[in-house]
C-alpha cells in the first residue's frame, strides 16, 4: 500500500518538474499568437532608418519592403547597383507620393577583403538609424567537399560573408546607434541559422559563422547593457530555419515560408527582448523538437538529409 502521502508527494514532485515546459509553452502562446508587435517603436526621432544587408532579394528584401510600408526610411546593401536601383524603384512604389519616404544604398561584396567600412558609411552618418538587420550571408548551397577539400580563399570568404561584414558594420555604426537610443529603442538583428544549432555535415564553416553571430549578439548585448550606464542599444541573434528563397530550393510549405511571409515574422517579433528569437513560430518548434531528441538521433538525420540536399543543388545547377 502506497500511503496517500508519498502519493501527493509524487504529485508534487511531478507538478514542479513541468512547471518549466507550461512557462515555456504559456511563452510560445504569447509571443507567436498574443504579442502585438512593437515595431513602431522604432519609428523614432526625426527620419528614422532601418540599415538591411543583403536587400536585393530573398529575405532582406522582402524585410525592406515591410519595413518602407510601416514607415521606415531605408539605407539598403547590395552587391549589384543595377539590381539594387530596380528594387529601389520598386520599394518607392509601396507608398503613395504624398507619404513617401527615403531609400539610400551603398554597394559591396561581403566576401571580399579590405573594404572602408567608416567610408562606405560616410554618407549616412548624420542620419537616425534605429533599426539594423544584418541579413547577408548564405552557405553557397550545400556542396559535397569537406574542409580540407576546400582552398582556404573559399573559407575566409565564407567567414566574411556570414561574420566579418556584419561585425565590422556594426563596429562603424554603434556610435550613432547610441546617439539614436537617446531618442527611443534601437535594435540590432543578426539573421543566423538552425544550421548553427546542429553544425550538419558539409556545411561545418558556415554553421560555426552564425554560431559566431549568437556570441556576438551576448557580448554586444552585455557590454551595451551591463558595463556602465546602458546605453539603449539592444541586439537579437534571429534562429531561421527554410525559408523559400532564391538560395533555397525547398518548395514553401508549413515549415518553410517564403520571403514575405518570413519578413511578416521578423516584423512581429522585433522588439520581443529576446536576444534569440525563432521569428517563425514551426522554426521555434524545430528547435524545440531537435533539443528533445538528442545529438546523436539528430545527427543520424541530418546526415540522411543532407545527402538528399546535396542531391537537390546539384540537379538545381
Ligand atoms: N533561405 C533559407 O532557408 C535560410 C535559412 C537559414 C538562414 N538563412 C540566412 O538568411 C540570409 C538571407 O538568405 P536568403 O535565402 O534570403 O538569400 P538570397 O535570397 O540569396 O538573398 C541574399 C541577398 O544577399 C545579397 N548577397 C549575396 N551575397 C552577397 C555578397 N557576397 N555581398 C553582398 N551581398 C550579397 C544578395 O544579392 P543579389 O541579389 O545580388 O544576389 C541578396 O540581396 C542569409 O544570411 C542566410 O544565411 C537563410
Ligand atoms: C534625429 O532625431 C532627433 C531627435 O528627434 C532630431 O532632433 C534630429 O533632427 C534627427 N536628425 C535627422 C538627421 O533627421
Amino acid at each position: 500500500m502506497v500511503s496517500q502521502a508519498v502519493v501527493n508527494a509524487f504529485a508534487v514532485v511531478g507538478a514542479l518538474l513541468s512547471l518549466p515546459l507550461l512557462l515555456r509553452f504559456l511563452g510560445f502562446i504569447w509571443l507567436y499568437f498574443l504579442r502585438p508587435t512593437m515595431i513602431h517603436r522604432y519609428v523614432h526621432g526625426g527620419y528614422p532608418y532601418a540599415v538591411i544587408t543583403g536587400a536585393t532579394d530573398g529575405i532582406g528584401r522582402a524585410v525592406a519592403s515591410e519595413l518602407y510600408t510601416r514607415g521606415f526610411n531605408l539605407i539598403l546593401h547590395g552587391r549589384n547597383e543595377k539590381k539594387m536601383q530596380k528594387v529601389v524603384q520598386e520599394l518607392l512604389h509601396l507608398r503613395d507620393p504624398s507619404a513617401q519616404g527615403v531609400v539610400r544604398y551603398f554597394i559591396a561584396d561581403a566576401t571580399k577583403p579590405g573594404h572602408d567600412f567608416e567610408k562606405m558609411l560616410e554618407p549616412f552618418k548624420d542620419l537616425n538609424i534605429t533599426l539594423v538587420i544584418h541579413n547577408v550571408g548564405g552557405s553557397n548551397g550545400v556542396q559535397p567537399e569537406k574542409l580540407d577539400e576546400r582552398p582556404e580563399e573559399y573559407i575566409h570568404n565564407l567567414v566574411r560573408w556570414n561574420a566579418l561584414f556584419p561585425l565590422l558594420l556594426t563596429r562603424v555604426l554603434l556610435p550613432q546607434l547610441r546617439r539614436s537610443a537617446k531618442h527611443g529603442p534601437v535594435l540590432v538583428q543578426f539573421v543566423g541559422s538552425l544550421a548553427s544549432d546542429i553544425s550538419p555535415p558539409r556545411l561545418p564553416i558556415y554553421a560555426a559563422s552564425k554560431r559566431f553571430l549568437e556570441a556576438l549578439v551576448r557580448g554586444l548585448d552585455n557590454d551595451e547593457q551591463n558595463f556602465g550606464p546602458p546605453t539603449g542599444v539592444r541586439f537579437t541573434y534571429l534562429a531561421v530555419g527554410p525559408v523559400h528563397t532564391a538560395s533555397m530550393p525547398q518548395k514553401p510549405g508549413l515549415n518553410t515560408p517564403t520571403s514575405e511571409q518570413f519578413a511578416r515574422a521578423i516584423v512581429q517579433r522585433t522588439g520581443c527582448g529576446r536576444r534569440r528569437v525563432a521569428p517563425y513560430a514551426m522554426h521555434a518548434v524545430s528547435t524545440f523538437v531537435v533539443g528533445g531528441l538528442g545529438e546523436r538521433t539528430v545527427d543520424y538525420y541530418t546526415a540522411q538529409e543532407m545527402k538528399t540536399l546535396i542531391d537537390v543543388y546539384a540537379k538545381g545547377e
